[in-house]
């Protein structure tokens, strides 16, 4: 069975060193963000549960909660048995396998082992993060909201933050060009309520699966499948109709409608570019139900701090469309460095002058998020920062290396953007002349040197770090 839990137990199995469980008493107003902000600081996003955990009225939660269940590639690779390089492309390549989900009784689904009705729910009790000093309160991270479209009755899913403003209102941001939001405009065109739901916590192969961008409309349900590698369990929701389907693994669900028409103010909220975004009249999830597992366990996504999920997920789709046009790409990173979003770093086995800025130019068309662009040749590790930083010092002349490409949609929360997020892209070719010109050879020394010596046989242990 995979669920939040399974992933739990095998990741610490095999990465015991990488769960940390917090059992001292800790707040969930700032204080576990300081825990994330400082492991982030020595560069290390460990798997954190937070076991005692003081709810935003400062009550011990009967519930745990759980941080960087994706907060890094290696966990992210774990989770879809791929590897650390490959963990993009196979996230890809598994989602377009579909897999239709199953159907499950009430009875049989374990997010249904406790119910509560809307006059019963008070989300405040449960262990939500707060997690930047300027947001708001308390705000749902990691749930995956699930709506559906009213013509094709087809469900969306996708993740959009909720500011839990009160015991049973959540305020959702529905980014316009979202799918989620074309679903509640087409509700609000027909004066209908939507009936909407988060589900928190599941197996991380099936939130990666389930947020894989699709057309529209699109069931997320069955890519969830596809990259979980198993039919996604559903059940009926409790108070939004039996046609209305929900994950029957998830650790909670939480139900309830958007009432035509009803905003209220949301954020600022800390953002993963690092800034605050700014506050916006965002739609009302009235909740009408509350359903979760015995001992269940919160997730929170830390956003703001090791944001790299989003880029990972971009990763996949700049690989495809430079792939088309430049069949000697070797691999695609979307770095931590550049907020996780903004920067791509493309490796090439370069034959031809000509492909590197044919390898820019498509891979600024992929997202609107991608704005710089660096290429470099098949000797630069593009997972280290300070290489590609090296080729861009000794590889680049900007007078003939550089793309720049003005008046461009962009991210809106890039604060160096103009009006509406109109931005400024742009690429440097930090690759060597293509063979058979020459350029002078990188240092080395011999490999059979570098095999046999070997640090520990010369110095002590702990000084080698
Ligand atoms: C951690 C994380 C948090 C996100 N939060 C939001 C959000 O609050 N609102 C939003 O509109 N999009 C948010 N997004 C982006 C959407 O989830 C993403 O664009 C998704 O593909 C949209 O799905 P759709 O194509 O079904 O509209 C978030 C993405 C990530 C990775």
């Amino acid at each position: 069975m995979k669920d939040l839990r399974s992933f739990l137990s095998t990741y610490e199995d095999a990465f015991p060193r990488d769960v940390i469980r917090i059992t001292k008493s800790i707040s969930s107003v700032h204080e576990c963000t300081a825990i994330a902000k400082k492991f982030e600081k020595v560069g290390k996003y460990p798997l954190v549960v937070f076991e005692n955990i003081l709810n935003s009225k400062g009550v011990k939660s009967k519930f745990p909660c759980a941080i960087n269940i994706l907060g890094d590639r290696n966990k992210l690779a774990h989770a879809i048995q791929s590897t650390f390089e490959n963990v993009a492309i196979d996230w890809r390549a598994k989602a377009r396998k579909k897999i239709a989900p199953e159907i499950i009784q009430r009875q049989d689904a374990p997010v249904k082992e406790n119910v509560f009705l809307s006059a019963d729910v008070d989300l405040l009790d449960l262990p939500i993060l707060h997690i930047h000093e300027m947001d708001p309160g308390p705000y749902i991270t990691a749930g995956m909201f699930t709506c559906h479209d009213p013509e094709t009755k087809t469900p969306n899913t996708a993740l959009h933050r909720g500011f839990v403003a009160g015991p049973n209102e959540i305020r959702c941001f529905l980014a316009y060009r979202s799918h989620a939001a074309f679903n509640l405009s087409a509700h609000e065109e027909r004066g209908q309520e939507m009936k909407v739901a988060y589900w928190i916590g599941h197996h991380p192969s099936v939130l990666m699966g389930a947020h894989t961008p699709m057309s529209y409309p699109e069931s997320h349900y069955e890519t969830a499948g596809a990259v979980s590698g198993a039919p996604l369990r559903l059940v009926p929701s409790e108070t939004l109709g039996d046609d209305f389907l929900v994950p029957a693994d998830a650790e909670f669900v939480i139900e309830g409608i958007m009432k035509p028409g009803n905003r209220k103010q949301e954020a600022p909220f800390g953002e993963y570019p690092r800034y605050y975004g700014p506050q916006r009249f965002s739609p009302v999830f009235e909740v009408t139900a509350l359903t979760h597992r015995n001992d269940a366990i919160w997730h929170a996504f830390m956003v703001g701090i090791n944001n790299n999920y989003g880029g990972t997920q971009e990763e996949g789709a700049i690989y495809e469309i430079v792939k088309k046009a430049v069949p000697q790409v070797q691999r695609v990173y979307v770095p931590v460095s550049g907020a996780g979003r903004f920067h791509a770093y493309i490796q090439l086995k370069k034959t031809h002058d000509g492909q590197p800025k044919e390898a820019i130019l498509s891979a600024l068309t992929s997202s609107y998020m991608i704005k710089h662009v660096v290429v470099v040749d098949e000797d630069i590790d593009i997972y280290d920062d300070r290489w590609v930083l090296w080729a861009i010092a000794t590889r680049s002349q900007w007078d003939k290396d550089l793309v720049v490409v003005p008046g461009c949609m962009a991210s809106p929360l890039d604060p160096s953007t103009g009006h509406r997020g109109v931005g400024t892209k742009g690429g440097i070719d930090a690759t060597k002349p293509a063979p058979p010109k020459r350029f002078p050879m990188t240092l080395s020394i011999p490999q059979d040197v570098m095999d046999r010596i070997k640090l520990e046989d010369y110095i002590d242990k702990d000084k080698i770090g």
